[in-house]
């Protein structure tokens, strides 16, 4: 039987020990692998293939969300096989001279750092001949490190595997709950014809980390938040809670009118960045290491871990209305939520006494729709309260949200690339993002927050000045 064969480099990495590894152990557990797949990690370690299933199995017992199974796992480890491979040495490429033999879909994905994703596709560009369907690569963020990289990467990309067999990973689309915000958004009444600037106030995007860099000094110090967070996951988050409604659910038209989005965002002026934009770096507290003493990164390092900005986007359906964003690591959160608050309206009632409607899509880790509004106290006195309901998707018995991965591995093995990056996202991002990242080079101030606080307190100025606050849920759990 011809087989797909998933070709990772990077095997030994960070990325597939936590992500890929786990995602493969899900899938082939709830029998969404197909039979017939046969993985080579590609690693640059002096390992032979048994000893890597040992570190496989390892990786599986503590990254899985499911409980393992070791008959489950052993099936997939038959499955694995080790190549140890340096893919900085083009005479090495001779090792995947094999790979035509009983293969019908072949997949690369490059779960390696970004440096080396030129050289690899440049390397691989001789063996994708004569394979019966045309091979796919899978490339992990980020796409460059400006427009320029990302247009020299794309080009080679393009003219190696063509556009359509090219997998932009945002793992940021696969989670449940942004594939979610289409389905709210779309399959309701209530909400779209209200999703617009004459009722809604503001939007704030909050994805806040408590983890400092551990061991991705290396990596951090040349992306920082801009690049780690904003140009993808983020600018992906306010292209799906702006978009207008697609006409079908084709891949491409999704994608036209998430770039419609996208090509939308209005550079920030130098004067809007000095009141909307702020950078920060975490400082050192007790025996949690300030940013500039972790490993590998420099100890006068001007590189952000921090950043909260206001965007504005130029069409009829947003204009005029601000959409916050903040960013961090080492902030008193792991949390990622989208918060909708809507205008208040003429009313009878005291306008004082009412609260802004609001509507929460909690991204994770509690998955979910948080929606507030006003209702009369019970009670004789004539009182309005604002009412929560509070939906949470993933706290209902049984229900073990697939993690990004395992989605989007499926979606490769499939040919089913809606969930993943078009170029035009990705330049139309660039450009919007590289008008911040000269000012990025100009802060002087680092490191300016304490861990596990709210970042800088330009943050909240910032927000301030338009007389706002930062609308995180976390109070309002505490009163539920
Ligand atoms: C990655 C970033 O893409 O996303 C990391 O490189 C970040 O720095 C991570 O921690 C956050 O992902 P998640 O799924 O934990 O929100």
């Amino acid at each position: 039987m011809k087989k797909t064969k998933l070709v990772i480099f990077g095997a030994t990495g960070d990325l597939t020990k936590r992500k890929l590894l786990p995602a493969l152990y899900n899938l082939e557990a709830e029998n969404l692998l197909p039979e017939d797949i046969k993985v080579i990690a590609v690693g640059r370690r002096e390992i032979i293939s048994d000893i890597y299933k040992e570190q496989a199995l390892e990786a599986i017992k503590s990254f899985s969300r499911n409980k393992p199974d070791f008959t489950i796992i052993n099936k997939l480890l038959e499955k694995i096989e080790y190549l140890k491979m340096d893919f900085t040495k083009d005479a090495e490429y001779q090792k995947l001279s094999t790979l035509h033999a009983d293969t019908k879909q072949v997949i690369f994905y490059l779960a390696v750092a970004p440096e080396f994703f030129e050289t690899i596709t440049l390397n691989l560009k001789p063996f994708l001949k004569n394979f019966p369907l045309p091979p796919r690569v899978v490339i992990e963020k980020p796409f460059g490190y400006d427009l320029n990289s990302a247009i020299i990467l794309n080009t080679l990309l393009v003219k190696t595997f063509g556009e359509k067999n090219i997998y932009r990973i945002d793992h940021y689309l696969g989670k449940e709950m942004l594939q979610n915000i289409m389905f709210i958004r779309f399959g309701n009444t209530i909400f779209e014809p209200i999703w617009n600037r004459d009722y809604i106030e503001q939007i704030q995007i909050i994805s806040s980390e408590t983890i400092g860099i551990e061991t991705r000094g290396n990596y951090y110090e040349r992306s920082g938040a801009i690049r780690d967070m904003l140009q993808s996951h983020l600018l992906q988050l306010v292209s799906l809670i702006a978009m207008d409604r697609p006409q079908d659910l084709k891949t491409e038209t999704i994608r036209d009118e998430k770039v419609k989005v996208l090509s939308e965002l209005i550079p920030l002026t130098l004067t809007e960045q000095k009141d909307y934009l702020v950078f920060g770096q975490y400082d050192r507290v007790g025996e949690i290491p300030a940013y500039r003493e972790e490993k590998n990164v420099s100890p006068d390092s001007n590189t952000e871990t921090f950043i909260a900005l206001r965007l504005l986007l130029n069409s009829k359906r947003w204009q005029g209305v601000p959409f916050y964003i903040m960013t961090g690591k080492r902030l008193p959160v792991k949390k990622t939520e989208i918060i909708i608050q809507f205008k208040k309206l003429p009313s009878p009632y005291n306008s004082e006494d009412l609260k802004n409607n609001q509507l929460v899509f909690k991204i994770q880790p509690e998955e979910g729709v948080y929606l507030e509004f006003n209702a009369k106290k019970p009670g004789t006195m004539e009182e309005i309260v604002p009412v929560k309901m509070d939906f949470c998707q993933n706290c209902e018995v049984g229900i073990n949200s697939p993690e990004a991965y395992e989605r989007l591995l499926l979606d490769v093995i499939k040919g089913d690339a809606t969930l993943f990056t078009r170029w035009d996202e990705v330049e139309h991002s660039w450009r919007f993002v590289e008008s911040i990242i000269s000012t990025r080079r100009k802060v002087k101030d680092f490191p300016n927050y304490l861990p596990f606080s709210w970042g800088p307190e330009a943050a909240k100025t910032m927000i301030e000045r338009d007389n706002k606050v930062w609308l995180t849920l976390e109070e309002k759990y505490e009163n539920l």
